[in-house]
């Protein structure tokens, strides 16, 4: 059957991708997005029950395996780039999802709430690209450019009200290592853009919406009164992964129902 013009436009069908922390919350949303658009995708975190669970659920819409890896150590970035390259030829997508944070008091802020977050926030996702730089590279021609997502945060973008010191570091430096990237991997015909998100449902931010009433208050305060979605970063996601999306590189967009942009 020929290319439908959507197709040509927003298709990611038989793409190869790599979403870290897809087994829940955001990089689930963003898994799910892609394998229902046909996209074989590859979901990595660090607990195997999770990664069951996850891959389970994935595989009721199309293709999808988890791998177990401890994207916080260079072992399990090292790990994960070696699994995807025993099993694929090429890496179309790459999705920088998996993160932390840390929240403490200026005062007591400890050592481990900066390394820890700073260890899977930004390292990770460096030397994760670093390692499979190589099957980008295998993907990616001018026609049809190899592209890497880092999701990073709207705490990167301004100071964020919370006690967050490592987490918004963090991000912020996750977005200037995309700009650079986005720079020097211009002629290996490989995109570099950031996703920030502002407020989605998930464990992380379990306590915003820990009862009904914190829930309606914290939504009030967001100026489209309401979460971020699966469709919100999971659209955004297959939009930088298909043709339509293939002349930005560099960019950070807030996914944020215009948090930033408006108030
Ligand atoms: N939710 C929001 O409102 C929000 C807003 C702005 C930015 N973000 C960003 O969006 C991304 C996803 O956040 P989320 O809210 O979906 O968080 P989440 O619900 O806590 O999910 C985090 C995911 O990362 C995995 N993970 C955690 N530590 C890992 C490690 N060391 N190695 C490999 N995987 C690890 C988790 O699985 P395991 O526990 O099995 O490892 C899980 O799949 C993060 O980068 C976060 O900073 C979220």
């Amino acid at each position: 059957m020929a290319e439908s013009f959507y197709e040509h436009l927003f298709g990611v069908r038989g793409k190869v991708a790599v979403v870290t922390g897809g087994t829940r919350g955001i990089g689930l949303m963003i898994a799910e997005g892609l394998v229902r658009c046909g996209a074989r995708v590859y979901v990595a975190s660090r607990k195997p029950d999770a990664c069951a669970a996850a891959e389970a659920a994935l595989k009721e819409y199309g293709d999808c395996e988890a791998i177990v890896a401890d994207l916080g150590s260079m072992d399990g970035c090292n790990a994960l780039a070696d699994a995807i390259t025993a099993r694929e030829a090429r890496l179309d997508l790459l999705v920088n999802n998996a993160g932390l944070t840390w929240n403490q008091p200026l005062d007591e802020f400890p050592e481990k709430g900066w390394d820890r977050v700073m260890d899977l926030d930004v390292k990770g996702p460096f030397f994760l690209i670093q390692r499979l730089l190589p099957m980008l590279r295998a993907a990616a021609s001018p026609e049809q450019r190899a592209v890497i997502v880092n999701v990073s945060s709207v705490n990167g973008l301004r100071p964020s009200g919370l006690a967050n010191y490592s987490y918004v570091a963090a991000k912020a430096g996750l977005n200037q290592l995309s700009a650079q990237l986005a720079r020097d991997l211009m002629d290996d015909c490989i995109n570099v853009n950031v996703i920030a998100p502002g407020p989605f449902k998930s464990k992380m931010t379990a306590p915003m919406y820990a009862t009904e009433e914190t829930e309606r208050q914290v939504r009030e305060q967001f100026p489209m009164r309401r979460w971020g979605e699966m469709h919100d970063v999971a659209g955004l996601t297959v939009f930088f992964a298909s043709r339509a999306g293939s002349y930005l590189t560099g960019v950070v967009v807030p996914c944020d129902g215009g948090a930033t942009t408006t108030t």
